[in-house]
């Protein structure tokens, strides 16, 4: 099985939108997942740039798909999606 992969932004604009309480991931997911998910904190993914306006900031991708407003919640529910 491929492994998946998640990038949590660290970028300024998902840090002050809350990705500070997302980096408890980086934790949580290999203790988790061990070695089926591959998390890491990444700088700014380019995303918040595009969608200002209406920013859905954190985003959070998990694999090519592109959480918004993420919450542990969603990426762990985005996990499991990509490990079935
Ligand atoms: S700071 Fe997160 S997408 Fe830009």
């Amino acid at each position: 099985m491929a492994k998946v992969n998640v990038k949590v932004c660290l970028g300024t604009t998902c840090f002050v939108m809350g990705s500070s309480n997302l980096q408890e991931l980086l934790d949580l997911v290999p203790k988790k997942y061990g070695e089926d998910v591959d998390v890491a904190g990444s700088p700014c993914l380019g995303l918040c740039s595009i969608d200002w306006e209406f920013s859905k900031a954190p985003y959070v991708k998990v694999n090519d798909e592109v959480i918004k407003e993420a919450t542990v919640e969603k990426v762990l529910a985005a996990i499991e999606r990509e490990l079935k």
